[in-house]
This record gives C-alpha cells, sequence and structure tokens, in this order.
C-alpha cells in the first residue's frame, strides 16, 4: 500500500488548530445554533421552555448539558417539514432515512448547508488519502439516502472526477472501476464484499486493480473486517461516519496515516457521550452513547441529538479534533441472548477468524419457550464448501463464539451464496420472535 497521507499545509488550518481556537469557534458557533433553533423551530422553543432554559443561558460549552436532548420520534411528529428554520424555498434539498417501516424522517438543506456539507466530506476524502485529480467511483445509493449524493459533492468539492454509479449491477462495478481507473471507492463495506466475489468471479486479481482507498461507512464494521479488505485489494480502507439528521456522511472520518479511529469535524458538529440510561454527560474516554449538536447548520438545526449509536470520545492525534472509537453498534442493534449483550460486530469478529469462511452474515433470531435463539447463518468459501469442511468450519465458530463472547450459537454454514447479499447496508438481524 503507497503512502498517500496529506501534508500538512494540505489541511485546513482549523483541523491542526489549537484546543483553545476550536473551543472558541465551537462556543460562538452553538451560541448562534442554539438560538437559530430556539427563534425559528416551534419544537425547539417549546421543549426549551418545557426544560426552563434559554439559549442565553449558554455561556460555556459545559452549558450545553442544561438543554434537552432531541430524539428520533420528535422527528417524526414534525413529519414532513416541521423541524426546519428558514422558509421552505430557502432549502435547495431534502434527504430522508429510509426508515424501514412509514414515513421517512425528513431533513433539508440551504444553498450553504450543501456547501458544508461538500466541505467536511471533501476534508474526510482528503484524510483518506483521495487527492484532486483522482478518480472517485461511489457505489453509495443516490436518492433520498444522504450516501450517494454527499459523497458526490464532496468528491467534486476535493476537485475529484467523479463516477455516480449508485449501488447494485455489480459486475458492471467491476467493469468501470477497472476502465475509468478509480482510485478511491466509497461503498458500504458489505457491499465491497459483494464487488470482491465479483472480482474473483470474473477472474481478475483485485490486488492488480486501480483502487488505492476504500472510503468504508454507512453501517458498523470491524478491524478484522478493515484487514480482509485491505489484504484483498492491497488497498487502504478508512472508516466515514455519519447521519442524516446530523448532515449525512463527512461528520467524521479516519486519517489514512494512523487510522485509529475516527476524528469528528468538531467546527461544524459538537459531540458528547451521555450515559443512554441516565442522560448523564460522561467524561471523554468513557464509552456510551453519542449525541450531536449541530454548529453551522441553517436549515435543519439540530440539538443534542441523540443517535443511539455507541462510542467513547478519545483526544486528537493526526488531527486536533478529538476521536471517536470504531463503532460497536446501535442500541438498537443489541441481541440479549440467555443475559449476554452482543453486537453483529462482535460476531463478524469472530467469523473473520476461521479460515474456511466467508465474510456474508446475517444473524437470525428465534424464540423457544422463554429463550431466546440465535443461528449465525455463514457462507463456506468455495474451496471449503463440502460437507466435512463445513461441519468443521461450523464447530470452530461455535467453539470460539462460546469462548470469547459466552453464549451457544447455532451455526448453519451454507455452500457460496447462501447468504442474502447487501447492495447498501447490510441486514445483519432477522428477528424472527414472535412479536409482541
Ligand atoms: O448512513 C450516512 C452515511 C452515508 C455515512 C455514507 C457514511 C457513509 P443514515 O442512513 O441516516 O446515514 O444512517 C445513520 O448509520 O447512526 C449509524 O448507526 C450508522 N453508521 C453510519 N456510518 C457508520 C460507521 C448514513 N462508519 C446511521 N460505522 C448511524 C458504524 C455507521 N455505523
Amino acid at each position: 500500500m503507497k503512502d498517500i497521507a496529506p501534508a500538512r499545509h494540505e489541511l485546513d488550518p482549523i483541523e491542526i488548530a489549537s484546543r483553545d481556537e476550536i473551543a472558541a469557534l465551537q462556543l460562538e458557533r452553538m451560541q448562534w445554533s442554539v438560538r437559530h433553533a430556539y427563534e425559528n423551530v416551534p419544537f425547539y422553543s417549546e421543549s426549551f421552555d418545557k426544560a426552563g432554559v434559554h439559549p442565553d443561558d449558554l455561556k460555556d460549552l459545559s452549558d450545553l448539558a442544561k438543554f434537552p436532548f432531541t430524539v428520533k420520534q420528535n422527528l417524526r411528529d414534525n413529519y414532513p417539514f416541521g423541524m426546519f428554520a428558514v422558509p421552505r424555498e430557502q432549502v435547495v434539498r431534502v434527504h430522508g432515512s429510509s426508515g424501514t417501516t412509514g414515513k421517512p424522517t425528513v431533513v433539508g438543506y440551504t444553498r450553504n448547508d450543501i456547501d458544508n456539507w461538500a466541505t467536511v466530506v471533501a476534508r474526510s476524502m482528503r484524510a483518506s488519502g483521495t487527492r484532486p485529480g483522482d478518480v472517485v467511483h461511489v457505489s453509495y445509493g443516490y436518492g433520498l439516502f444522504t450516501g450517494g449524493l454527499g459523497a458526490h459533492y464532496g468528491a467534486e468539492k476535493l476537485g475529484c472526477t467523479v463516477v455516480p454509479v449508485s449501488g447494485g449491477m455489480t459486475a458492471r462495478q467491476v467493469t468501470l472501476i477497472e476502465d475509468f481507473g478509480a482510485s478511491t471507492i466509497m461503498v458500504t463495506p458489505s457491499y465491497m464484499l459483494s464487488i470482491l466475489d465479483e472480482y474473483r468471479a470474473q477472474g481478475l486479481d483485485p490486488r492488480n486493480s486501480p483502487l488505492q482507498v476504500g472510503i468504508f461507512g454507512a453501517e458498523p464494521w470491524t478491524n478484522a473486517m478493515r484487514a480482509e479488505i485491505e489484504q484483498a485489494f492491497d488497498m487502504h480502507a478508512v472508516d466515514i461516519y455519519g447521519l442524516s439528521e446530523v448532515i449525512g456522511p463527512g461528520v467524521a472520518n479516519e486519517c489514512v496515516e494512523t487510522k485509529d479511529g475516527l476524528h469528528i469535524w468538531e467546527d461544524h458538529f459538537y459531540p458528547e457521550v451521555i450515559d443512554p440510561v441516565t442522560g448523564e454527560v460522561l467524561p471523554d474516554g468513557e464509552k456510551g452513547e453519542l449525541v450531536f449538536t449541530s454548529l453551522t447548520k441553517e436549515a435543519f438545526p439540530i440539538i443534542r441529538y441523540r443517535t443511539r449509536d455507541l462510542t467513547r470520545l478519545m483526544p486528537g492525534t493526526a488531527r486536533s479534533m478529538r476521536r471517536m472509537e470504531k463503532i460497536t453498534g446501535r442500541s438498537d442493534d443489541m441481541m440479549i441472548i440467555r443475559g449476554v449483550n452482543i453486537f453483529p460486530t462482535q460476531i463478524e469478529e469472530q467469523i473473520l477468524k476461521v479460515p474456511a469462511l466467508a465474510p456474508h452474515f446475517q444473524l437470525e433470531l428465534t424464540r423457544e419457550g422463554r429463550m431466546d435463539e440465535m443461528t449465525v447463518h455463514v457462507e463456506a468459501l468455495a474451496d471449503h464448501a463440502d460437507e466435512i469442511a463445513r461441519a468443521t468450519a461450523a464447530a470452530d465458530l461455535a467453539e470460539r463464539i462460546k469462548q470469547v463472547i459466552g453464549i451457544t450459537a447455532r451455526i448453519d454454514v451454507t455452500t457460496p451464496e447462501g447468504v442474502a447479499r447487501s447492495q447498501g447496508k447490510a441486514q445483519r438481524i432477522i428477528d424472527n420472535r414472535p412479536k409482541g
């Protein structure tokens, strides 16, 4: 893998400013943002009044803890445009979360918001090692999902040649990467694995591909998966994080030179980590639920939004801005099997340790009597697909899950292609427990 880290003079000055400079900018912007929300969005004026706080009370960054949280249900209650802080005519774009059931949650952007968003995505790409002039292949979905268009505008802003492929038609993805000479790909890590399979199916060696960097996000993935993809493609694999309610991709990104967690672009997004039960703000270093306050957004300011993502905050390394640890999971994805809390990423780590298994998997939950059971559906690699090899791999995985995670899981090792393939965000959990 090539050394592709940017030089310090190529960075935005704020990325390597002193903590004092960053805090001063944050306070000024936070005071603006909280007031902007209060004065223009009825939801915020009501919720602040009810909590007995006023924008004038925000004299220090720590005063933010006095303000109430915002949760997804608040956005649903104000569907579609009730959370906008500017007249609808000034909103040049809307996006929405996929919302597996019912209506999506809607977010909006002014022209300035789109420009700031492109800036943080361009910064994320530069941190990943992408350069102006590079060919960037975007396989995140285009549409209401923020992945495709978010990546697209960032790549254009950095000065790249963008190939807006979106997800799907995997054979064509490989053809375009090869023919156009893409050096960066932006895609979910699970769909990257499908692209990897397609390289092999076409008889191409992925290590000879033009790709040098993959900017992977929109779903949890482990360092074990990073090693798998980096080894397969001889490329850097870097983590990008974001959510539509906060802006989309580009809230935080790893630096290619350190790959030690994601630097949060703190000049635009103020992070807190809270105890998910008490709501109390935790000191940096402690693990809890990530909460964001937007500092510059005009159309859709968001104050203390509870992401449900679990992580911890750590000091800056390659940049002055704080890092968040790679996300182990969302509180929504936590399964409790016989009293043990488990996230799909823990299973992913164990699967990647069994040489005969492919990294495609789904977890099925069922209930027998009063007990929840988990079945891991995972594929055998093509050259380990006979019955004996599959049974051996199943026993190996069951033993690792028992030893490391502490639960007994059923293991179903299928033949290749036996597990549903992701074309975007992978669906890791299939919940077949009786409802209610
Ligand atoms: O997934 C935005 C995005 C697009 C991020 C492309 C990165 C790349 P939503 O659809 O609103 O937005 O989903 C946001 O996805 O709260 C996390 O639970 C999860 N997520 C996003 N990035 C990561 C990541 C986009 N790098 C939700 N690691 C978030 C783990 C992630 N989970």
